[in-house]
């Protein structure tokens, strides 16, 4: 056939006419603002997401699930947020749960009962969650954690997960045998029916696997009408906040850059891309109305499980920092391991995330030491390495090299404005500013709310 074509048809074929495809303009409709995790998680972002919820209309969660923990401080009363996007306890604004995200429900109403019990009232008129979002089953937390112990067997290491079933129900998702909310709420045989198959392709490939399927899918009949008045195709949901009536939009990013499955220290990360590309897929909204990014970072540097961490201080520095800080795990209760800032990590999460600005948190926590180092690039066999490492085993060989501030030895956390800081701490900010390359617009001085200094 393709032997009797004229020339034209051929010229034709390979030069397809051009078709004039329209870029939404730049100028029409409401900009998404994110903020976005720039470490090891941890960072602060449930405080930095507090802050702006007040002002905002929407509060969306776009990826990860209730491996997530973000602490909120308000009026003496902490809340910890795991699936609920942290502005659900601000009256005037909705929460999205976007099909990013993957939703364990015993989960969702265990979060639910707690913070009810501590005051919140009227979520359900606040809640939206997406039909396109992926089901976590007890299940699949079993895998987790069986995962887990196949790892330290056969490797002698684990990647320390959440054992929340995160790893699995993303695996689940990319080969096309996960479950959906939409699932949930169409037929319940067919439901049943996929649900049976998942377990019984799960059970051969873990014998030791137990799961009481008849009983999960009994508890999730009643989730499911819960959940029923809340359910909405995410997509036109957030294609009506962007070109409805002027709307403040804001984004929740959970885990952080170093954890994302592409950019992180793979494979000791989690399994969503929890930089700025998971917005626009876990939300399903175009590039072009993400706003303002917002980097997150502690002042020094924590991470929880296992993995590389070139700064981390195995001594009497990263003890302080972990029990001035109250470094423990808000989902798990582990301890966090500590060290120095790191801007080489820095860096390079703002060349993914492409941050408009960023948060300095925990300034506080380093106000007691004499001296405080920030890593500022990394050496092998004394040369500079001019990027972050992919290999794992590189980066655990990195020598750090440090520049050496002296401390400023006072209180900071009562401190309101940038000309009430200390010079010396004045002057670790804008190293650190100037370093990376980004405005520092906050800098946290203390848990609260108002415990914050805002730069502009
Ligand atoms: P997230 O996961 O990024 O939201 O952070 P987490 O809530 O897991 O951990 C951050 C911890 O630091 C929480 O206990 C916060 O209350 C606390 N925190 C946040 N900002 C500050 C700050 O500026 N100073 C102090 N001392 N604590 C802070
Ligand atoms: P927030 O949103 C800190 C870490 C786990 C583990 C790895 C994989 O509170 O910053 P997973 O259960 O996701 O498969 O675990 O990722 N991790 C986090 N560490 N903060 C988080 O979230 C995290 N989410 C995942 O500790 O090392
Ligand atoms: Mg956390």
């Amino acid at each position: 056939m393709s032997s009797n074509r004229s020339a034209n048809d051929r010229k034709s074929f390979t030069n397809p006419p051009s078709v004039a495809l329209k870029r939404p303009r730049n100028d029409s409709g409401n900009k998404v603002t994110v903020v976005l995790g720039a470490q090891w998680g941890d960072e602060g972002k449930g405080k930095v997401v507090d802050l702006l919820a007040t002002e905002s209309d929407i509060v969306c969660r776009c990826q990860g699930g209730n491996n997530a923990g973000h602490t909120v401080v308000v009026d003496e009363k902490e809340y910890d947020f795991h699936l609920l996007p942290s502005g659900i306890i601000s009256t005037k604004c909705t929460s999205f749960i976007g099909n990013g995200v993957v939703i364990h429900l015993p989960g969702l109403f265990e979060e639910i009962d707690k913070n009810e019990k501590k005051g919140l009232k009227g979520w359900e008129k606040r809640l939206v969650i997406s039909d396109r979002a992926h089901i976590v089953f007890d299940f699949h937390q079993a895998v987790d954690g069986l995962q887990e112990v196949q790892r330290q067997a056969q490797e002698g290491k684990n990647i320390g997960t959440t054992k929340k079933g995160i790893g699995p129900t993303y695996a689940c998702k990319a080969s096309r045998t996960g479950l959906r909310i939409c699932d949930l709420m169409a037929d319940y045989n067919e439901f049943s029916t996929r649900v049976k198959n998942l377990v019984q392709q799960y059970q051969s490939m873990y014998p030791a696997l137990k799961v009481d399927a008849d009983g999960e899918l009994k508890k999730l009949k009643e989730y499911a009408e819960r959940i029923r008045p809340l359910v909405r195709d995410g997509v036109y949901f957030m294609y009506d906040a962007i070109h409805g009536p002027p709307k403040r939009i804001l984004v929740e990013g959970a885990n952080a850059a170093l954890l994302d499955i592409d950019f992180g220290t793979y494979p000791f990360v989690t399994s969503s891309n929890c930089t700025v590309g998971g917005v626009c897929t876990g939300l399903g909204i175009p590039p072009a109305y993400v706003g303002d990014v917002y980097g997150v970072s502690k002042a020094y540097t924590t991470r929880v499980g296992i993995g590389a961490f070139p700064t981390e201080q195995l001594n009497a520095v990263g003890e302080l920092l972990q029990t001035r800080g109250h470094e423990v795990g808000v989902t798990t209760g582990r301890k966090r391991r500590c060290g120095w800032l790191d801007l080489v990590i820095l860096k390079y999460a703002h060349m993914i995330n492409g941050f408009t600005a960023i948060a300095l948190t925990k300034l506080d926590i380093l106000d007691v030491l004499d001296e405080i180092k920030v890593g500022v690039a990394y050496k092998i066999n004394g040369k500079r390495v001019p990027y972050f490492p992919a290999n794992m085993e590189v980066l655990q060989k990195v020598e750090v090299e440090y520049e050496t501030f002296s401390g400023w030895k006072t209180d900071t956390s009562a401190v309101r404005n940038w000309n009430d800081l200390p010079p010396k701490a004045q002057n670790y900010i804008r190293f650190v500013e100037n370093h990376i390359g980004v405005p520092i617009k906050w800098v946290g001085v203390g848990k609260s709310r108002e415990c914050m200094i805002q730069m502009f």
